[in-house]
Parts: structure tokens; sequence; C-alpha cells
């Protein structure tokens, strides 16, 4: 199925309850993982190129490689740009064919992250391709940041309502308790934030940083308004667990396909638990399009232990 916009499909998670999964896309491995189960969950999927990720690979193979995925499934595929640093870097990924950006001015001024934020969307929404915007400021694990840091980067409500409107982004990356890079599932958010952000806003918010949040948080983030959840670090723990025992395993096996196969199946198992923690399995009808929310049922497995 050709691409879709970020636009379509958050919408509908905003009005049906659920979130959309937002996995970061690093090789041809991991990319095929994500795509394969959400066929398999008959999931809308969003698929995020990170700088890094097109420092490493390059822009037109990253991209190219989600596009020739998603050409293979029959449910709506998303290219997004995770975390873009600029306008330049925004406009080269409008021209390569994404079909949702994001501009993260969260460590500018606040002044300067509604300009910049505003000529991208301004651009972007000539080309009907939608933009997500960070407010406040989701911090990186491996910068060993405190929970008074975390709390004092948290988005203010206010603040969120004024900075849409003036930007017009079509939806916003929140810091609500969340951490990047967590190895450990310890985070609990702050709901009562979410949720007074979004009777400010009406645009689908977004939660960075997910794999270091429990699942508890995750559902009642849901439940308040977070539509599209990014998880990177629980996937490339996966990816690279699996090849470490595959290596030892075999260790006069220099066939790389011996070692990255079993860490591409080790990647789909915990899509596919992400998926149905979000509630976005079984949302979409063999024909492509979204099913009746009310023959969906979230199927999530609480209580194990938390990692
Ligand atoms: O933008 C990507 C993410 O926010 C992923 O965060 O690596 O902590 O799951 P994570
Ligand atoms: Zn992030």
């Amino acid at each position: 199925m050709p691409l879709v916009t970020s636009k379509e499909i958050l919408q509908r998670a905003l009005e049906d309850h659920f979130a959309v999964g937002a996995f970061n896309a690093n090789n041809m491995e991991q990319i095929q993982a994500i795509v394969e189960v959400a066929q398999e969950e008959r999931a809308p999927v969003i698929l995020q190129v990170s700088q890094g990720a097109i420092r490493y690979a390059g822009l037109a193979f990253a991209a190219g490689m989600v596009k020739i995925a998603a050409s293979m499934v029959d449910v709506p595929v998303v290219l997004h740009l995770d975390h873009g640093t600029s306008f330049e870097q925004n406009v080269l990924c409008l021209r390569e064919g994404f079909t949702s950006l994001m501009f993260d001015g969260s460590k500018l001024p606040f002044e300067e992250n509604v300009t910049i934020t505003r000529r991208i969307c301004e651009i972007a929404h000539i080309a009907g391709i939608p933009v997500e915007a960070e407010l406040g400021k989701v911090l990186q694990a491996a910068d060993g940041v405190t929970a008074a840091e975390v709390e004092a980067a948290m988005t203010d409500p206010d603040q969120a309502l004024e900075f849409v409107q003036r930007t017009g982004a079509d939806s916003l990356a929140v810091a609500v308790g969340s951490i990047h890079g967590m190895t450990g599932r310890e985070a609990s958010l702050d709901i009562d934030r979410i949720e007074r952000i979004r009777r400010k806003v009406n645009v689908p918010l977004v939660l960075h940083g997910s794999s270091g949040v429990k699942h508890e948080s995750v559902l009642a983030a849901i439940e308040h308004g977070i539509c599209k959840i990014n998880v990177a670090t629980y996937l490339n723990q996966a990816f690279v667990e699996a090849m470490k025992e595959s290596l030892a395993a075999k260790p006069d096996v220099v066939d790389p396909r011996k070692h990255l196969a079993p860490a591409r199946e080790a990647v789909k198992e915990r899509v596919r638990e992400k998926i149905r923690l979000f509630g976005s399995n079984g949302r979409i009808s063999a024909s492509g399009g979204f099913v009746s929310p009310r023959t969906v049922h979230r199927s999530v497995e609480l209580g194990g232990a938390e990692e």
C-alpha cells in the first residue's frame, strides 16, 4: 500500500482511544520486523527515521527501505522524521517523500521553537504533510538526569495551547515523565498533566521515550489522549541481545545473516507486544481501511516482571 500521512491515522487514534506505535527504523531487519508484525496484527504503523539513522544509512537509503517495506503490506504505513533538528532537514525529508515530519525545538527558547516550527508547518502543509512539534523537553537517560530535572522539563499546559495555536503543528510531543533511552521499565507518567494538556489542545499528543515507561502508565496515558508512542531502545535491546546470543552460540558461523535473522525475530516479538499494548492491533480490515472501533478489543497482559 502507498505510504499514508500521520494525520489520518492519528486522528483516528484520537477518536477511537488507541495509540499508534512509532518504531525507529534503524536497519533493514528492524524495518522488516516492524512491517511484518503490523501486517500480521492488522495495525497501522509509523516507521520513524532519526537523525542518527540518517547519518548511518543515508537519507535516501533509509527512506527507500521504508517505502519498499510499506509497498509489500496492505496496512497503513507512515514514513516519519523523528526529532528533526532543523528547517533544512525537514525540507530534505519532504523532498524525499516523507509523509510525516517532526521539528524538535525543545532545546531552543520558546519563541525560536515557535518560529521554526511555524515555518516548517507552512511549507509542509502546502504539500499536505503533517508536522509533529515538541514542547517541554524529554531528557536523555545517558545524561544521568534526576527526578527534579525531569519534573522541571515537563510541558506546561497553557504554553502548549499557545504553542499549537501559533505554530499550526498537527501533533504535539509532550514531556510528561518519560526519559529517552531507559533500559528498564521504571518510569511513571504524570497522567494529570496529560489530561490538562489534552483539555487545552485538540491535536493528538505524542509520547517519546516509552521504552522506560511502566505499562500501566502507558495505558492510562492512552486513555487521556496520547495517540502516538515512540519506541526505540526496547527494540534495539532485543536486536543486540539476540545477536550476542547467536554469536556466542555459533562463534564459528561467519554468515552475518545467520546472526541477523534471530535478531529480526526478537524485534518482531517486542513490536507485537507494544502494538497489542497500544490497542492498535485489529484496527485495519482486509481491504486496508479502518474497522469499526466496536469490534476491537485491546489485548494486554499486565503484572509481568518490569524490565
Ligand atoms: O523518538 C524516539 C523515542 O522517543 C524513543 O525513545 O528509545 O526511550 O524508546 P526510547
Ligand atoms: Zn524521542
